[in-house]
């Protein structure tokens, strides 16, 4: 850090450039610049996001030598060109996932972080949850007794034709969109959860709605239709993600990933199951854990007196005062500032950086290729030492 506070520039400024933008200012830095599609929308921002300038473009934001952290929220096809040129010019980057379209992609960017020697993380922030943490502290203490594990991350925002967004479309968001966009945070957490890695998937991709009404790709996540008539247009992106998966621990388990499913907003779920008790945890219910049993089950709630002391350190606020998604931004955004002063990822327990990213880059290929061949596909080795070969 020079001189006090870091110096943040967020190019994006959408849905997740605004809750980057709080958890920058909570975490004691400067959101010194923005940058968004238009002029007048990086104007906007400037005020929406508190931002202290807006940079003419985002190519400009990268490089200024007044940015020490850049915050890549823009649509997925910008994330290798902006974080490639932000690593070049000497800056820490935090960049949204999918971080790459393919393996290769994502590999060249592992090697330009390893070059500049700088700190880059991606936000997959479910792992800040405490709860999550408590989960993932027990399993630890029982080695080798997962039998089962399985879940699903719902959400309904996308389960008419008249919805719209750019992730629809595959140039904006990549082949892959349920899965990539919110199936990769799925199989993130649980390698984070249960301390085991994916080996080998097989998917079905599903789209359930094969046109839909174009209403242009500024549309952002989450919003309603205008009632806008548009125009129909095909569909090539998936609407649905059917996953089996096998763990290099012997573990079977299988995931469910839809945008199509009324009533479930933002719902991730998992459950596992191990010898004497099954954990289950629900992003929409983050306070609690279940810890499910043949007799006494319970609901072990977020109290920093109960819970281990690395779940306990993400707790800000006491038992009955609920905590949610911003504060696990705000905690990623912290931990990765937190690195960078430190001068190394490793310091912070379970911060995602760009091998997490480039990981479920990995994931997400398989699954695409797995829904194409009808086969078993391999998820092991890492994108970064074998060159991003598959
Ligand atoms: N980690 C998470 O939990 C999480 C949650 C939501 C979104 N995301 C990711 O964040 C990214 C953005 O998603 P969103 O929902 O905020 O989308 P959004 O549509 O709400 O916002 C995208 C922003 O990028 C801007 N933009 C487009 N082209 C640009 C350009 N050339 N230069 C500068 N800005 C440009 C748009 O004007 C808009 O402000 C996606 O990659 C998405 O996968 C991550």
């Amino acid at each position: 850090m020079k001189d006090g506070a870091l110096r943040v520039g967020i190019v994006g400024t959408g849905f997740i450039g605004a809750v980057h933008a709080h958890a920058a200012r909570r975490a004691g830095a400067r959101v010194v610049g923005v940058s968004s599609s238009t002029p007048a929308s990086t104007k906007g921002a400037v005020e929406r996001l508190g931002a202290e300038q807006g940079f003419v473009d985002a190519a400009a934001l990268v490089r200024s030598p007044e940015i020490d952290v850049v915050h890549v929220c823009t649509p997925n096809h910008l994330h290798v060109r902006l974080s490639a040129a932000a690593l070049d010019a000497g800056k820490h980057v935090v960049c949204e996932k999918p971080l790459a379209m393919d393996d290769a992609e994502a590999a060249d960017l592992c090697a330009r972080v390893s070059a500049a020697g700088v700190v880059a993380s991606v936000p997959f922030v479910y792992r800040f949850y405490p709860m999550v943490r408590e989960a993932r502290a027990r399993l630890a203490r029982a080695p080798g007794t997962i039998r089962l594990v399985h879940g699903s991350y719902l959400q309904d925002w996308l389960s008419t034709a008249e919805d719209d967004n750019w992730r629809v479309d595959a140039e904006w968001s990549g082949r892959s969109r349920a899965f990539a966009d919110i199936g990769s945070h799925w199989c993130d957490l649980i390698e984070f959860v249960t301390g085991d890695r994916l080996v080998a998937v097989c998917a079905e991709l599903v789209t359930a709605l094969p046109e839909r009404v174009a209403r242009g790709p500024h549309v952002h996540a989450f919003e309603a239709s205008d009632g806008d008539p548009g125009r129909p247009r095909p569909v090539t992106t998936e609407d649905v993600a059917l996953v089996l998966f096998r763990m290099a621990g012997g573990v079977t388990g299988s995931l469910v990933v839809s945008q199509i499913s009324s009533g479930h907003k933002n719902q991730l779920r998992f459950e596992i199951s191990t010898a004497d008790a099954t954990l289950a945890f629900d992003q929409e219910q983050p306070d609690t854990l279940w810890l499910g049993r043949r007799t006494a089950s319970e609901l072990l709630a977020r109290d920093a007196a109960q819970v281990d002391p690395s779940a306990a350190a993400y707790v800000t606020l006491p038992p009955g005062h609920p905590q949610g998604y911003q504060d696990c931004f705000d905690a990623f955004v912290a931990d990765t500032y937190r690195a960078i002063e430190a001068g190394s990822s490793d310091i912070v327990d379970g911060l995602p950086t760009f091998a997490d990213g480039a990981r479920a880059v990995r994931v997400t290929e398989a699954v695409l290729r797995s829904a194409s061949t009808h086969r078993w596909e391999d998820v092991s080795g890492d994108p970064r030492t074998d060159g991003g070969a598959t």
